[in-house]
């Protein structure tokens, strides 16, 4: 028994004073101690040799002994793991401090872009629109033939256009009506979709002009169809987005794949009715083109314009989203200045 207790006592020390270290000097640990044939098992085996009055006490300082064995190599498995508090006991350190702060995680914000992208999606989708998209690099025909854009129309020209040197007939597109065509194609109807994308132009940057921007376009196709849904939903778009008090009103105007067609207005928010530089004085900003579906268009896509008649809209992110948020600068959207990005708290 003295002999036994005496050893158990050496044991200890030699565990105490062993400095936690890699992974392979760990296992080494646990095989001598707590092995199937280590330290720990055979003291328990000289259990039988003791007598039977101190079987008691002998058993008291024995499981004391296994319980350290195993609380160190607890300790040195999770100091593995990178636990700096669990490392600070095993190496028998004063410990760690837990009533220290936590390290706050930074957190980001969303784009403006995207926080109004989501605000306008979302008012479409409670009117039953559904999201559609499409490829950024498209062919020609789904980016202006299909759209009744003559061979020599302007948009075409590579001053407007980014064509990709491989190939031609590819390019970067310059509007998400794309989409409107691939989703015509499939001829599921009726059609409510809103397409929310990058689209991409060939512009001199400026603070009004940028070689990409964003938009959503929206197509309704169904039988009877008519102008005056298109202006009560686009009404209805713009009171939600801008609140109740705002005025719209439409210009006659001209695009390859509307009959008739128009521009969108809505009353400056900035003045409201005063004149300011925002409206150019007017009290007028253009915030949209809209009208309805060319009949060539939907004859292109396979449907039948004796049939079905639509309207089509198109809006640019970056040009509400300087007017909800008095932007002046376009280049602010891509530059990713971390001051400018935080002041946009997500609602959206
Ligand atoms: N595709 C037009 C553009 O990019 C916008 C538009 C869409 C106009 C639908 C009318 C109807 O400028």
């Amino acid at each position: 028994m003295e002999k036994l207790l005496e050893q158990i006592a050496q044991y200890k020390e030699e565990i105490v004073a062993i400095e936690p270290n890699g992974a392979a000097e760990l296992e080494d640990y646990r095989i001598k101690f707590l092995g199937t044939k280590g330290i720990v098992k055979a003291l328990f085996s000289q259990m039988k040799q003791v007598s039977n009055d101190q079987k008691k006490e002998f058993g008291a300082v024995l499981n004391e002994f296994k319980q350290l064995a195993e609380e160190k190599y607890e300790a040195w498995k999770s100091a593995l793991s990178g636990d700096e508090a669990l490392a600070a006991t095993a190496k028998g350190e004063a410990g760690f401090d837990w009533t220290l702060p936590g390290d706050p995680l930074p957190l980001g914000s969303r784009h403006p872009i995207s926080l109004v992208r989501n605000e306008i999606v979302s008012i479409f989708r409670r009117l039953g629109f559904s999201v559609a998209e499409g490829p950024e690099i498209e062919d020609d025909w789904h980016n202006f033939t299909a759209l009744n854009l003559p061979e020599n129309h302007p948009a075409r020209d590579m001053q407007d256009t980014f064509y990709l040197n491989q190939t031609p007939d590819w390019l970067l597109r310059t509007h998400t009506s794309n989409v409107q065509v691939r989703e015509m194609q499939k001829n599921k109807l009726p059609i409510r979709i809103v397409c929310p994308g990058r689209v991409y132009r060939n512009e001199t940057i400026s603070a009004r002009a940028h070689c990409f921007f964003h938009q959503v376009e929206g197509l309704y196709i169904d039988e009877q169809v008519s102008f005056a849904d298109l202006k009560q939903t686009l009404y209805f778009f713009v009171q939600e987005l801008f609140g109740r008090d705002v005025k719209i009103r439409f210009r006659p105007s001209y695009f390859p794949f509307t009959e008739p067609s128009a521009e969108m207005d809505i009353s400056c928010l900035l003045c409201e009715g005063k004149g300011c530089n925002v409206c150019k004085q007017t009290t007028w900003v253009e915030i949209l083109g809209c009208g309805m579906v060319h009949p060539k268009v939907l004859e292109n896509c396979g449907i039948d314009p004796n049939k079905y008649t639509g309207y089509a809209f198109g809006m640019g992110i970056e040009r509400i989203t300087m007017l909800k948020y008095q932007i002046n600068d376009l280049r602010l959207f891509s530059e990713n200045d971390v001051r400018f990005l935080q002041q946009f708290k997500a609602s959206f």
